[in-house]
């Protein structure tokens, strides 16, 4: 199964948005494998980052990540990685579509809230980036506890 590194930048966090974007990715029925409130120290965001060194804005895109604590989540479903990016929607949150999470919650790309993964491979290079061996969790979300309870509400019907 595909799985995406997806995390709450420091002005999501400073925002008070982890509760609503951790929903929208459950609403969609994504499965949560790890999740972790960490302030990243700059090699960290630098590496993260690596294939943007090249870019003017590099330098301030590396101080923003550390500029306070993130979220780091990994998400596990079937096509995670583009429907996560969906979800986020464009780099720039001004074009981001509303009912995205950029489109709804900004206006700069240097304030985007939130990172997805673009590819499998650098999901799976990022995952091993944020998250230490026994950070992450094997379980399988099912409806066995719902089911359960209908089947019990049923009995006393
Ligand atoms: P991520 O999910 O964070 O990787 O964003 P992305 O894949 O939509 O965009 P990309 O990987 O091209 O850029 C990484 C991040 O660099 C963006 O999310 C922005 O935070 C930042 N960034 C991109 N373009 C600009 C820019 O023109 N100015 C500034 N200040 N930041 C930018
Ligand atoms: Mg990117």
């Amino acid at each position: 199964v595909e799985r995406s590194y997806i995390m709450i930048k420091p002005d999501g966090v400073q925002r008070g948005l982890v509760g609503e974007i951790i929903t929208r990715f459950e609403r969609k029925g994504f499965s949560l494998k790890g999740l972790k409130l960490f302030q990243a120290p700059k090699e960290l965001a630098e590496e993260h980052y690596s294939e943007l060194k090249e870019r003017p804005f590099y330098p301030e895109l590396v101080k923003y990540i550390v500029s306070g604590p993130v979220v780091c989540m990994v998400w596990e479903g079937p096509g995670v990685i583009a429907s996560a990016r969906k979800l986020i929607g464009a780099t720039n949150p001004l074009l981001a579509e509303p009912g995205t999470i950029r489109g709804d919650f900004g206006i700069q790309s240097g304030r985007n809230v939130i990172h997805g993964s673009d590819s499998p491979d650098n999901g799976e290079r990022e995952i091993a980036l944020w998250f230490k061996e026994g950070e992450l969790v094997e379980w399988t979300r099912n409806r066995t506890h719902m089911l359960a309870f209908r089947a019990e509400g049923r009995r006393n019907l």
